[in-house]
């Protein structure tokens, strides 16, 4: 297992698994762009040695485009990741905090200049400014003292201020919290975090849990932690960088607009944040993720499944897998139909279990959800508009869809509440009828020894 983001890195690159690109890059558009050919050409992790003006930092990006990945992370084979989540997961295992730690090598405080020290990216075209895309922001319940964390889209704004969306929880309650007391927010902005802990940040997870007990149960061993510099706030003792600030109460500056994981710019008027310390290994390591990318789609996959899953799959009779795409606004369901009622049964199911899914896809066992023509074919093929289709309205949205509408929340609390409406498509056949949908086929046996025979051509012309 790898105690640190560059083992991961490592242990990859050996694994044939990392493109390095040698060439002089920017960090304005260009290294985003590279990182995104790369994602949809062949899904290699990017490494960036030479970036414009950041000589001794790389550049890491697309470290999760394939969900393989996340299972190496893990240790484990891609097809045991959800078994081995469920497995691990509740028995947590508490960080240990330690005197010292790599990400101290460097102590940065004084007058602080965030883009002196790190390559952050400008990723498209209309992004205000350079953001950090993959920082894990830290910070503590300011009723309970409880740790939570996430991801959290960060504009670099100024020398030592930064814009921060702390739009959804734990986070968005904790700065809830903080201003009722009038006070301000302490938060670590934590880049290049062991995977573990990287993939344990992103998981939806109950009110008051701490996620380093969870990257701890994940790997079977206590992640390391130190205190920061300047605050009372504890971050992953080798990760690469560390910013400690904090979100100033009661401040919103509009921030954006920025390309925002559903591929629009979006503006928001959000917290500002006060950055007074930075800490970060030698030769650090800045871990890019590109937005709106298939990197996005496995890690929000990743996000809603592992921890949902039993609300999801396993308590759903008859479902087989669930499919997320684009943030989880579209799921592809399959099911083992019993009875007719099935597929419109799980449609409403899922649309109260929870997740952003405005369109739900329900498909029998013979379509295979990962391929995106055979979803098309069974809408195209088993689906009649006025019998298989549900609309409900005034269900819970994800406000980064600019299709939805925002409302002030009737709590007086300064979070947004976002409504949308939500479609399910029952794309089943009936049972009725099942040799009338029976699939056409080419013989399992031909099939076999004519690929063998082209995977032969194949290899010789390489
Ligand atoms: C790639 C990615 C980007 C994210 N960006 C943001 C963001 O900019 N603002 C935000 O409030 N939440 C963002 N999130 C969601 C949170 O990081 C986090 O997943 C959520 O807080 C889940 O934690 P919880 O279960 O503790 O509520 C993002 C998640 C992912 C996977």
């Amino acid at each position: 297992m790898f105690s640190d983001f560059r083992g991961f890195i490592e242990y990859l690159n050996h694994s044939g698994e990392v493109l390095t690109v040698k060439e002089k890059l920017a960090v304005k558009y260009e290294i985003p762009a590279a990182i995104e050919q790369i994602s949809t050409r062949d899904g290699h992790v990017a490494l960036f040695n030479n970036a414009h003006g950041y000589p001794h930092i790389a550049i890491v990006g697309n470290l999760f485009g394939k969900k393989s990945r996340l299972a190496e992370a893990l240790g484990v084979k891609e097809g045991d990741l959800a078994e081995t989540y469920s497995s691990r997961r509740h028995k947590l295992i508490e960080p240990s905090i330690m005197d010292n730690g790599p990400v101290k090598e460097n102590i940065i405080t004084g007058k602080i200049d965030i883009l002196k020290i790190l390559p952050v990216l400008t990723h498209h075209a209309r992004d205000v400014g350079p953001y950090f895309t993959s920082a894990v922001v830290v910070a503590k319940d300011p009723q309970t003292g409880i740790r939570g964390m996430g991801i959290h889209r960060v504009l670099v704004r100024e020398p030592d201020k930064l814009g921060i969306f702390l739009n959804s929880p734990p986070l968005s309650i904790f700065l809830d919290k903080a201003e009722k007391k009038g006070q301000p927010l302490e938060i670590a902005i934590v880049l290049g975090m062991e995977p573990a802990a990287f993939l344990s940040s992103i998981i939806w997870v109950p009110e008051g849990t701490d996620k380093f007990a969870i990257a701890g149960a994940l790997i079977q061993r206590s992640i390391q932690l130190v205190k920061c510099e300047s605050l009372d706030l504890e971050v992953p003792a080798n990760a690469e960088f560390v910013l400690e600030g904090r979100v100033l109460p009661h401040e919103r500056l509009p921030e954006g607009p920025f390309g925002e994981s559903t591929g629009y710019y979006l503006t928001y008027d959000n917290p500002i944040a006060e950055i007074n310390v930075i800490t970060h290994r030698n030769n650090p390591i800045y871990h890019a993720l590109m937005p709106f990318t298939c990197e996005e789609d496995v890690l929000f996959d990743f996000a809603w499944k592992m921890e949902n899953r039993s609300v999801l799959i396993d308590s759903i009779q008859g479902m087989k897998d669930l499919r997320l795409r684009f943030v989880g606004l579209i799921t592809v369901a399959q099911v083992e139909k019993k009875n007719d009622e099935d597929g419109k049964r799980v449609i409403n199911e899922l649309m109260m279990c929870g997740i952003p899914n405005k369109v739900i896809i329900v498909v029998d066992e013979d379509v295979d959800i990962y391929n995106d023509t055979d979803i098309w074919w069974a809408l195209a093929t088993r689906f009649q508009p006025d019998r298989d289709l549900i609309v409900k309205r005034d269900m819970p949205g994800l406000s980064i869809d600019p299709s939805t509408e925002q409302e002030e929340s009737s709590t007086g609390s300064s979070v947004l509440v976002t409504k949308t409406a939500k479609i399910g498509l029952d794309a089943t056949k009936p049972l009725s009828e099942r040799e009338k949908f029976e699939r056409i086929n080419i013989p399992p046996h031909v099939m076999k020894r004519v690929d063998a025979i082209l995977q032969s051509y194949l290899s010789h012309r390489r």
